[in-house]
C-alpha cells in the first residue's frame, strides 16, 4: 500500500484545496491530510486564519477525500509523521517548491501544482473589507497602520495625526475628525485619554466600530455609557491593550487558572520607561495603568476590597510614578507604573504551589517560567510572538465586527474596572502623594 501525506491550513476550504486533495490521494492509496493547528500557524506568521481547528478538519472530512485526518502542531514534527505512518509520499503544492527537499532523505516528495486564481487569502480579503481611520498623536499609530497592512481585508482608509509624517498618498490625511469617521467603517484611536470619551461617542453615534488604546474613559461611568451605546448602535467597541492577544499571555492565564501554581494569593506587576510624562504626552496611570492592570483583573477580578494609590506628581494630573497596593478577599496586588522612572518590568504571580515569572519586558510576553521550590521541577513555556501582539489584536477586531461578537480579550467589566482606577486617580480617591 502506498502511503500519502499531505499538509495545509485549509482555512475557508474552496475549490484549489479540493484538487490538490483529489491529485494527492490518486499518488497512492492511502491519503493522511495534517491540518495545522492555531499555535503552529500563528508562530509561522499565518494570522488570518478565520476558522477554527475543528471548522478546517471537518471541512477536510466533508470532503471525502482524506483517509485520515492528523494536526500538525509543530516544526518538525512532518519528519516524526513520516516515519511514524511509514509514509511513501510527501506532496503540497508547487507554493512550496523546494521547502520542503529535506524529507527527501525520508520519502518521495511531489510538489503538485497549484489551482491558479483561487486563495483562502483572497477568499477572507473578499469576505471582509474594512475601512479602517486612525486618530491620535501617540507614536503607536504608526505601529498600528504598519501592521493593519498585514490583517488580510482592513484597508487604511484616513489618518488623523502628526506622528505619521509621511505615508501612503492613497490614504485621506485630514485635521476634521468627522471627515475621517465619513470615510471609513471602523476607527482606532490613540488620543490623549481625557479626549477618548468624545471621540468614541461621535464615532458610535455615526455607526463606526471603535478601537481606542486602554482606557476607554477617564470615568468609569462614561466607560459604561460608551458600551451601552455600542450595543444599541449594533457597533463594536473594543478596548486595546496589546499584551491581552499575546498567546504566552493567555497561556499564562489558563495555567494560573488551571492551578498550575496552586492558589493564587498576589500578583505584581511593573511597567516603566524613562521617557517622562509632559503636558502633551500620556502620564504614567494611563500611560501603563492599563497594561499593568489587566493580568491583576484577569487573575484575581474586579472586586477588590480596597485600593490605595501612591503617587509622585510632577504637576497637576501628571504622575512621574504611581504604585497601586489592591487587598482582596484572599489575595493581594501591586501595580508599579513610571514614565521618568526605571524599574525592572517583571511580572510575579505568586501561589501555594509555586509561581509565574515573566522576565521583563513582560508585556511584550512571548515567554515565562513556572518556578517551583524544586528547581528540576521549573518549567519554561515560549510561544512566538509578532508584531507585540498588535496584528493579532486587529484581526480579534475584525472578526467581532464580522460576527458580532466581541472578541475582545478583555470585557467589560475590565474595561470598567480600569477606568475606575484611573478616575480615582484624577479625583484623588483612595490617594496619597508623595
Ligand atoms: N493549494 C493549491 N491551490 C490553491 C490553493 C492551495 O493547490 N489555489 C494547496 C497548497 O499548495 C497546499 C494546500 O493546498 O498544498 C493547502 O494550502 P493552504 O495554505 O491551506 O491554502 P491557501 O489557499 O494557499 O491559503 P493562504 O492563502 O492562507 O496561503
Amino acid at each position: 500500500m502506498v502511503k500519502v501525506i499531505t499538509y495545509g491550513t485549509f482555512d475557508l476550504f474552496h475549490y484549489g484545496h479540493r484538487r490538490l486533495l483529489e491529485r494527492a490521494k490518486a499518488l497512492g492509496d492511502y491519503l493522511i491530510v495534517g491540518v495545522t493547528a492555531e499555535d503552529y500557524d500563528k508562530s509561522r506568521g499565518k494570522i488570518n486564519v478565520r476558522q477554527s481547528l475543528m471548522e478546517r478538519i471537518e471541512a477536510v472530512r466533508e470532503s471525502g477525500i482524506a483517509d485520515e485526518i492528523i494536526v500538525e502542531e509543530y516544526e518538525g514534527q512532518k519528519i516524526d509523521d513520516i516515519r511514524r505512518y511509514d509514509i511513501d509520499i510527501f506532496t503540497v503544492g508547487t507554493d512550496w517548491v523546494g521547502k520542503f527537499d529535506y524529507l527527501r532523505e525520508y520519502c518521495q516528495v511531489i510538489y503538485l501544482d497549484r489551482t491558479e486564481g483561487v486563495s483562502s487569502t483572497e477568499i477572507r480579503s473578499e469576505k471582509r473589507r474594512l475601512k479602517l481611520g486612525f486618530i491620535g498623536e501617540s507614536a503607536v499609530v504608526k505601529k498600528f497602520i504598519r501592521e493593519s497592512r498585514l490583517v488580510n481585508g482592513i484597508e487604511t482608509a484616513g489618518i488623523r495625526s502628526n506622528a505619521v509624517g509621511r505615508f501612503d498618498e492613497e490614504i485621506l490625511k485630514t485635521e476634521d475628525y468627522g471627515e475621517l469617521l465619513e470615510c471609513v467603517d471602523a476607527v482606532y484611536i490613540a488620543s490623549l485619554p481625557q479626549m477618548h470619551y468624545a471621540q468614541i461617542r461621535q464615532a458610535l453615534k455615526m455607526g463606526k466600530h471603535v478601537l481606542c488604546e486602554s482606557p476607554v474613559a477617564t470615568k468609569a461611568e462614561e466607560c459604561m455609557e460608551l458600551f451601552r451605546l455600542a450595543e444599541e448602535n449594533g457597533c463594536v467597541l473594543m478596548d486595546s491593550i496589546k499584551t491581552a492577544y499575546s498567546t504566552a499571555y493567555a497561556r499564562l492565564l489558563l495555567l494560573a487558572k488551571g492551578g498550575k501554581i496552586g492558589t493564587v494569593y498576589s500578583v505584581d506587576a511593573t511597567c516603566t520607561s524613562l521617557q517622562a510624562a509632559t503636558e502633551d504626552s500620556w502620564n504614567s496611570i494611563c500611560g501603563w495603568g492599563p497594561t499593568a492592570l489587566l493580568p491583576v483583573f484577569n487573575l484575581l477580578g474586579t472586586d477588590y476590597c480596597s485600593k490605595s494609590i501612591i503617587s509622585h506628581l510632577k504637576s497637576e494630573g501628571y504622575d512621574q510614578f504611581t504604585k497601586i497596593n489592591f487587598t482582596y478577599e484572599h489575595a493581594v496586588a501591586t501595580v508599579k507604573v513610571g514614565k521618568g522612572v526605571k524599574s525592572e518590568g517583571e511580572l510575579i504571580v505568586s501561589g501555594t504551589e509555586g509561581y509565574i515569572y515573566v522576565p521583563a519586558p513582560w508585556w511584550k510576553t512571548d515567554y515565562f517560567e513556572i518556578r517551583y521550590e524544586d528547581p528540576a521541577r521549573n518549567q519554561r513555556y515560549f510561544y512566538q510572538l509578532d508584531g507585540e501582539g498588535i496584528r493579532y489584536e486587529l484581526v480579534a477586531f475584525c472578526k467581532a465586527i464580522e460576527t458580532g461578537k466581541n472578541g475582545s480579550y478583555i470585557n467589560k467589566g475590565i474595561s470598567e474596572a480600569i477606568c475606575g482606577v484611573v478616575e480615582d486617580f484624577y479625583r484623588k480617591a483612595d490617594f496619597l502623594e508623595i
